[in-house]
């Protein structure tokens, strides 16, 4: 790779940015001050600027444990937004793979690697989330079976896919989705006449939520959890 572009891609920087730092020698290469742009670099090449050494960053992929009243967007008027509670850099560059909506909480997954999230997002790889739902009514007797058959929702033409209802209490179950429509959790209950009074994710595919995580804290993905979703 070129010295600028390793430069821009370190730093966040332009190429007119990464030219003019070069220009006052304060890059070095091994030891060496490099001044062109053009000098090519490798994996092993110990890269230093202003005492500090350089490195490009590989893909993030983040676990963050949502707390209510923060919106999964880039941008929102009235709410704070997750990212608020991520000290990265590049942020703009970091996209949700699966949404929560504002009040509800738990497990959300972000990255800046686009073909990992559309692995969890697509509706064509059915990636399972497991919801923890407590409800206004006590759950009824037939919904296990109804959950299983398929619910009909409000404005969609078919019934949603197969899921997997676990009563847990009267008013508390762990409900397993494969799809993820607008709102799906509190729809599929309101079709069925009953109210979500909270909601909390709990796993994405493979990836649980970790527990050591206090509410607005996040850590990075483990190499198996990154890779579990590719299964
Ligand atoms: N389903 C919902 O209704 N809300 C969520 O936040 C996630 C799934």
């Amino acid at each position: 790779m070129r010295l600028d572009k390793f430069l821009c891609d370190a730093l966040g920087a332009t190429r007119k940015e990464a030219t003019k730092i070069l220009k006052t020698g304060t890059v070095t290469v091994n030891d060496t001050v490099v001044k062109s742009g053009a000098t090519k670099v490798t994996e092993e090449c110990e890269v230093v600027w202003q005492g500090n050494q350089l490195r490009v960053q590989g893909p993030r992929y983040i676990m963050l444990y949502k707390p209510e009243g923060f919106v999964c967007s880039h941008e929102d008027c009235s709410n704070r937004i997750v990212f608020d509670l991520l000290d990265e850099i590049k942020m703009d560059q970091l996209h949700i793979a699966g949404r929560l909506d504002v009040d509800t909480t738990g497990l959300v997954l972000i990255t800046d690697d686009g073909q990992w999230s559309h692995r969890i997002t697509s509706p064509k790889h059915k990636c399972e989330k497991t919801y923890r739902v407590w409800l206004v009514d006590p759950v009824e007797d037939d919904y296990v079976e109804k959950f299983k058959q398929g619910i009909q929702l409000k404005s969609e033409t078919n019934l949603t896919l197969p899921a997997h209802l676990e009563v847990r209490a009267d008013r508390e179950v762990l409900l397993t989705i494969h799809e993820g429509k607008y709102h799906q959790v509190k729809r599929m209950f309101a079709a069925l006449g009953n109210k979500v009074e909270a909601l909390h994710r709990e796993r994405i595919g493979e990836i649980e939520m970790d527990e050591s995580l206090e509410l607005g804290e996040y850590r990075y993905l483990t190499e198996d959890e990154v890779n579990s979703i590719w299964k």
